[in-house]
């Protein structure tokens, strides 16, 4: 095993769209092609499967030294208001262009730290969005919680606007390792969200735990998913820590490099939490997540209609994903688009009637056949293509490195199909990046992304 990680831990994307954010071309690109290709998209899609939208809450009152996200700390919390009248305006601008009322699938409030707001904030910004929309039947709502501040008025507010799913930020119960990552959380903490969580009637309960992190040990590990396991959330994130410190402003810099785990124990700490969640009853579902065999997560692995998009895996199936607020990623299927990153930035051009877009790509033919095979086994460890997909040099190129896969136990394929196997699962990524045309041609050693393994 540890020779298999020398040879495939390399910096790779975590998939979450093809083509990744840094192979993005802006030619073509701009606020018209971005806008006809949502309003295409919209008005084919919108009746049959609705839409989803992700709206990003970038506040924290403190820096978790680990942290790869967007976001800005503060504790000042006059900041609320003006940025929940900027996402409520972005949302009406959007409005303008639709050509029906949006029926609304799925609202996931990610961020930084959406239980940073007030609860009567969150209900403003959510009635503000629903107001002039339908809802679908089976929508999805759900929020990112973190266990120091979410209030049990917090968790009543958001239910009885229909969140039914909460994902809480837990990392690592180990004292050395919060101190590290400057999170210092109680078990008490996350134990009481959980229940009160539960006791409101949220029907998916999730925990975000992260592998990889400074001082972590196989001992500390075990003990962190053993009190995981005693609150039986139904899902389970197991994210392997991103080490991105080249992002500006992340603060990654709060512990040294010779403090992470080495690749190989790194690994060995995710093969024992895998090995922990499947002996309590978690399945492995695609890459870095664990359900209960009662979850939608779970029945939509089983049944295949697992997806992916910009905010991880869903079981939603929407063509339009429409991201609002800062830096926040939408997805037409057909184009991508990237908000502003700063916060500033981002209210003042809200403030001059501006989108506030920052940069975008719009899919080419083969960019939507590479998109589906990426998905397909980020999602069912499996794809296949047809022949005039590829050119004959691309097929020499893939047939090359599928053998590689092939002769390390990874993977089985024949000439239109490859399925990964349960010793390949560790290194989807490195599979997926053999189909990356986009990567592959720019051939650069690029420090943008965080290691496969
Ligand atoms: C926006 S936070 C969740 C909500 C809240 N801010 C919190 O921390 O509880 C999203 C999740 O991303 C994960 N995450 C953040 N930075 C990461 C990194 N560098 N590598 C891997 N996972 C990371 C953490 O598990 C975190 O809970
Ligand atoms: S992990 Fe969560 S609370 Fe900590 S800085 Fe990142 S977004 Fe904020």
């Amino acid at each position: 095993m540890n020779t298999l990680i020398d040879k495939y831990n390399v910096p790779g994307p975590r998939y979450t769209s093809y083509p990744t954010v840094p192979f993005w071309q802006s030619d073509g690109f701009g606020e018209n092609a971005w806008l006809s290709s949502l309003t295409d998209t919209f008005r084919s899609t919108n009746t049959a499967t609705g839409i989803s939208l992700y709206i990003h809450l970038p506040y924290c009152e403190s820096l978790c030294t680990f942290c790869g996200c967007n976001k800005r700390i503060t504790k000042n919390h006059q900041v609320e208001k003006p940025y929940i009248q900027a996402v409520l305006k972005e949302w009406e601008m959007y409005l303008k262009y639709f050509s029906e009322k949006p029926q609304i699938t799925e609202i996931h409030l990610g961020g930084g730290t959406p239980s940073f707001f007030a609860p009567e904030m969150l209900d403003l910004l959510i009635n503000g969005i629903v107001k002039q929309t339908s809802i679908s039947t089976d929508y999805e709502f759900s929020f990112e919680g973190h266990p120091n501040n979410t209030s049990y008025q917090h968790l009543k507010t958001l239910y009885d606007l229909g969140f039914k799913r909460v994902s809480f930020g837990v990392q690592d119960y180990d004292p050395i390792v919060q101190k590290a990552i400057h999170r210092i959380q109680p078990f008490e903490n996350v134990k009481q969200v959980t229940e009160w969580s539960r006791e409101i009637g949220y029907e998916s309960i999730s925990h975000d735990l992260v592998f990889g992190l400074p001082f972590q040990q196989i001992s500390s590990i075990q003990d962190t998913i053993s009190k995981t396991i005693e609150l039986q959330p139904d899902r389970l994130a197991f994210y392997s820590y991103a080490h991105v410190p080249w992002i500006k402003g992340n603060g990654q810099r709060g512990f040294r490099d010779e403090d992470l785990p080495s690749a190989a124990l790194k690994r060995q700490l995710y093969e024992t939490g895998r090995t922990l969640f499947e002996e309590n009853g978690y399945a492995e579902i695609g890459m870095d997540h664990f359900a209960l065999p009662n979850d939608s997560m779970y029945k939509a692995m089983q049944n295949g209609t697992l997806n992916r998009n910009f905010m991880g895996y869903t079981t939603t199936q929407t063509k339009v994903l429409l991201g609002l607020g800062v830096s926040s990623i939408s997805d037409s299927w057909t184009a991508f688009s990237q908000n502003v990153k700063d916060i500033d930035e981002y209210q003042t051009m809200i403030e001059n009637d501006q989108l506030p877009i920052l940069k975008g790509h719009i899919l080419t033919d083969e960019d939507l056949t590479i998109r589906q095979q990426i998905l397909d086994i980020m999602c069912q460890f499996a794809t296949s293509w047809k022949d005039d997909e590829f050119s004959f040099e691309e097929r020499q190129v893939l047939f090359e490195k599928l053998a590689g896969f092939k002769q390390d136990g990874l993977l089985t394929y024949d000439e239109n199909s490859l399925q990964v196997n349960p010793a390949g699962r560790p290194f989807i990524r490195n599979i997926c990046m053999a189909f990356d045309k986009r990567m592959l041609q720019e051939n650069t050693e690029r420090k943008l992304f965080s290691q496969t393994v």
